[in-house]
């Protein structure tokens, strides 16, 4: 019985700290109802839309770009698109969450005109119609955590950190006390913008969310993420700089999980053997 629940502990482990830092963990996707006809002049714009986001994404982390959108192109070929890769990841890992995005859309969404997807490191869009640099204020995926220290110090801090995010620019991680959240906006959005996005953004997780101990809201351009320290493990909290720590206390796991079971399966070939 105990080797059981520790392995399920260990899986656990393992899954919460893998969607906690791997910045390909699916958050959500949806496609458009329409889908073009087989020879479409859309299908090489959009693969041609693709490739050249999927090249920029290896310099910038944020770009937006049209193709065939000129009158000199033939009719139902004009393809519109975009990526924003979150605030932390380099270029380097930001090509290579968009190169699974641009996987992950093709399965979700085959032949369909407009597509989006938001993994944890990343965010792909795509659409027939011109959709760039328009405020959309409109709600694409919430989630709420179960549960939650929720004491009036837990409020007054997820308070601060909310009021902090609501006032980025771009990318911002904030963290008071036991609670942590980032907040990130499109790439192009003008301050005014970005504001009236997250402010939103910030209205929705109180409004859906109430005293979760973690929440997520993704509007179209916007996003804000928060959590109590220690909600996704102990050391979920700074994603990048204990990544070691995580390395060995994984370790460490398995090293006692192997022990264990080797000890089990000792204890009872020896006890056919020897007794
Ligand atoms: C094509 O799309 C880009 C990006 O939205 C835009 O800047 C450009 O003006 C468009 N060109 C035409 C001819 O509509």
């Amino acid at each position: 019985m105990l080797p059981l629940i520790t392995l399920s502990h260990l899986t656990l482990t393992l899954s919460i700290f893998l969607s906690s830092t791997d910045a390909h963990v699916f958050i959500y996707g949806g496609c458009s109802q329409d889908k073009y006809p087989p020879n479409s002049p859309y299908e090489p714009s959009k693969i041609s839309l693709l490739s050249s986001l999927a090249s920029s994404s290896s310099r910038t982390l944020y770009d937006a770009t049209a193709v065939a959108n000129d009158t000199a192109s033939p009719p139902d070929s004009a393809a519109y698109g975009l990526y924003q890769c979150r605030g932390d990841l380099s270029p380097h890992e930001c090509a290579s969450c968009i190169a699974g995005a641009i996987n992950q859309i093709a399965v979700l969404c085959p032949d369909t005109y407009g597509a989006s997807l938001q993994l944890d490191g990343c965010y792909l869009r795509y659409e027939r119609a011109d959709f760039l640099g328009r405020l959309d204020t409109g709600l694409r995926y919430r989630k709420c955590g179960v549960g939650g220290n929720v004491d009036g110090e837990f409020w007054r801090r997820r308070d601060d950190v909310l009021a902090d995010l609501g006032g980025a620019a771009g990318f911002r991680v904030s963290a008071t006390g036991a609670v942590e959240g980032y907040a990130q906006c499109l790439g192009d959005m003008a301050a005014g913008d970005c504001s009236e996005c997250l402010a939103e953004a910030v209205a929705k997780v109180k409004m859906l969310c109430g005293a979760a101990a973690a929440a997520d809201v993704f509007l179209a351009q916007c996003y804000v993420r928060y959590w109590e320290s220690g909600y996704f493990t102990s050391s979920s909290s700074s994603e990048s700089s204990n990544g070691d720590d995580v390395g060995k206390t994984v370790a460490i796991i398995v090293g006692v999980v192997v022990g264990v079971a080797l000890l089990i399966v000792f204890l009872s070939f020896c006890r056919k053997a020897c007794g």
